[in-house]
């Protein structure tokens, strides 16, 4: 790679596209992912579960269902924390809420049997330091559980609409890499035992394309960014761009606008 880019920089950045809108409602419609994660970790009472990148909270509660207690979630964006301890109590669950980067994550090595990241530690520009820190704090024999987008599935073709007429800066690596087996092996490298990956569907369901549209550009920080950076003459081409990417994509014809969209599941047993 010829540029070696500002992570701390595009760390920034990111922290306040995540920022805008409001995540907690996109989550909403990813909420099972993180259940069928929790269930295929096989998580126990009295385990220690860190929730790396939660957002609202989805994949911390999931876990504390199973725990009862001792489970966190970090996030670097202080009003979704907020969002994630509303969330906890109206349900009565023990999770404590961190703010933290997950590329520098304040826990001690080994401090969790289970670390999950659900669509969150893929964004990380420094992806060998967020896998590092996956590593680092769970302890021997303890899985790393993560659910990533795929290149080519409807979520991964959504930020790559989005990414041609807002770039990323140049010099990073696709987040969209951690959707694949031979990426996660080169990031996690001999720090895993084991590593069993599968194919599942996130199933979106929308009235329509102008449903979809509008809902993301309200609620979904980067794509509301990259209105922004297209500004009033970029507008029409990126809407017309996710018309066609949608339309493409709808599983549901005439009755909605359906995705089926691909992620990897992903299960590493800490060497
Ligand atoms: C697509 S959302 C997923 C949230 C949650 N895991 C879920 O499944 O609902 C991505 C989340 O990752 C967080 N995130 C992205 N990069 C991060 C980083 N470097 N450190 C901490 N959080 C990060 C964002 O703030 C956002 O909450």
């Amino acid at each position: 790679m010829s540029e070696t880019p500002d992570f701390a920089a595009v760390t920034n950045i990111q922290q306040q596209t995540w920022s805008k809108g409001d995540f907690a409602m996109v989550a909403n419609i990813v909420y099972n992912v993180s259940e069928t994660l929790a269930e295929a970790l096989d998580i126990v009472p009295d385990e220690r579960v860190l929730d790396v990148a939660c957002g609202s909270g989805n994949g911390a509660i999931a876990a504390a269902r199973r725990t009862w207690g001792g489970t966190i979630g970090s996030d670097y964006v202080p009003s979704l924390l907020e969002r994630a301890r509303e969330r906890a109590e109206a349900e009565r669950l023990d999770i404590e809420f961190v703010e933290a980067d997950a590329q520098a994550l304040p826990f001690e090595d080994g401090s969790f049997d289970v670390a999950m990241s659900i669509f969150g530690a893929m964004f990380a520009p420094d992806q060998e330091k967020a896998a590092a820190e996956l590593l680092r704090v769970v302890k021997p024999g303890g899985r790393i559980g993560m659910a990533n987008w795929t290149p080519d599935g409807s979520v991964g073709k959504m930020f790559k609409t989005i990414s041609k007429h807002a770039p990323p800066p140049p010099g990073l690596e696709s987040p969209l890499l951690w959707g694949t087996e031979e990426r996660l092996r080169e990031l996690f490298g001999d720090g895993i035992a084991d590593l069993q990956t599968e194919r599942r569907i996130s199933r979106q369901p929308f009235r329509s394309a102008d449903h979809y549209i509008e809902f993301f550009r309200t609620y979904f920080g980067p794509t509301q960014m990259a209105y922004e950076r297209v500004g009033a003459e970029g507008e029409q081409a990126l809407t017309d761009d996710l018309h066609a990417f949608l339309e493409a994509e709808n599983t549901a014809g005439e009755r909605a606008m359906v995705l089926e969209a691909e992620y990897l599941q992903v299960i590493a047993t800490r060497a």
